[in-house]
């Protein structure tokens, strides 16, 4: 990383300061920012857009407003509060963590860097975020919209997966970070708020950009060769049934034991090896049923692509427990993955086999 050694990195605080205060955008995580808020913002926004995560924000933080409240919710509740955002392990580790900060932290946080990454579910990232946003500490908080304004200003040809680049960067923001109290949370979100609003992946606004004479990119016009990226891997896909299993009392669902989404609830599903649908209903012990319909879905994880076969089947008892469509649309916890299978009940027939 020798070409970015002699990088001005002193100059980028005050303008990129004055620019964010003018232009900031008004998000409800911003407003009382306390430990316990930016954590969940920060969270939350890992994942998923700032648009699509205001309002499970506030809904979040109005049901559970502080850690004693999210420590001592009930796991569904908190499920539940969470539908629609995905990777469900991240709001059981806050849970975990707001018990722990309960039992031994006086149900604060730490304000030492050591301390919150020993926490579940705090890494690096988060826990430069609540130190600098929430705390006022000179800590970085180095995202996607980080490295990628960064690599602009600097042209840094290290692929932003290497571990060693989040390391240099850490390295050389905290040495330019305002003194601890003054600003440092304007700065950590001056940075994040800069690649989301103007230094954006496909189309840079450099004409409106306070570092615009900072930028070795703009300087050369090569925005679009940085950040550089790892290369993509194919996601595999995985091909799954799913049955949505209807009966006079309700409909089946069950807790997943295993794979993706562990722990969940699901509608009962299988991989799809050799046996056939039919197969599958009769080895779950159901024999008087009618397979109404089928119609095919797809779900996007980190990791792998679901090709979702779903069947809409009719019985009059279910192999599993069964709750009424109301129940399932308000007080289920259903991922996504599975709740968009409940179109089929609206879905045109597509053919059936009768059974039994
Ligand atoms: N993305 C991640 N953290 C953010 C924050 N605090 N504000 C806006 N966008 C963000
Ligand atoms: Fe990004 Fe353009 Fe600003 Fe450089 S000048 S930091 S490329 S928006």
């Amino acid at each position: 990383m020798t070409i970015t050694e002699e990088y001005p990195f002193e100059r980028i605080p005050a303008p990129l300061i004055d620019w964010y205060r003018k232009n900031k955008r008004q998000l409800p995580w911003r407003e009382n920012p306390t430990p316990y808020r930016v954590w969940v913002s920060e969270i939350m926004l890992q994942q998923t857009r700032v648009e699509a995560a205001k309002e499970y924000y506030l809904r979040f933080v109005g049901c559970l407003p502080d850690v004693k409240a999210l420590a001592g919710c009930e796991e569904e509740k908190l499920l539940k509060l969470w539908e629609g955002l995905g990777y469900y392990s991240r709001v059981r580790n806050m849970q975990r963590t707001a018990k722990i900060l309960c039992g031994q932290w006086g149900g604060r946080f730490p304000e030492e860097e050591k301390a919150l990454r020993a926490l579940p579910g705090i890494g690096e990232y988060t826990a430069g975020a609540i130190l600098s946003i929430a705390f006022g500490q000179p800590v970085p908080a180095v995202d996607g919209n980080v490295f990628r304004v960064m690599s602009r200003l600097t042209e840094n040809p290290t692929d932003i997966s290497e571990p060693r680049y989040k390391s240099y960067l850490k390295e050389k923001l905290s040495a330019v970070y305002p003194p601890a109290g003054q600003r440092c949370s304007d700065f950590t979100q001056a940075l994040m708020e800069l690649g989301a609003l103007v230094c954006k992946p496909l189309s840079p606004a450099c004409g409106q950009c306070p570092l615009f004479s900072l930028c070795r990119a703009a300087e050369h016009g090569t925005q679009a060769r940085f950040p550089v990226l790892p290369e993509k891997k194919e996601k595999k896909w995985e091909r799954v049934f799913v049955f949505v299993i209807e009966t006079p009392a309700g409909i089946a669902v069950r807790r997943r034991k295993a794979g993706v989404l562990k722990g969940m609830c699901e509608f009962p599903s299988v991989p799809v090896l050799e046996e056939t649908p039919e197969e599958i209903l009769k080895g779950w012990g159901m024999s008087a049923f009618t397979v109404e319909k089928s119609k095919k879905y797809v779900h996007i994880f980190t990791h792998i692509r679901w090709d979702m076969t779903c069947f809409h089947v009719r019985a009059e008892t279910a192999p599993f427990p069964v709750y009424p469509l109301g129940e399932i649309e308000s007080s289920v916890s259903l991922p996504t993955a599975f709740r968009q299978c409940l179109g089929i009940l609206s879905a045109s027939p597509s053919g059936s086999s009768r059974h039994g």
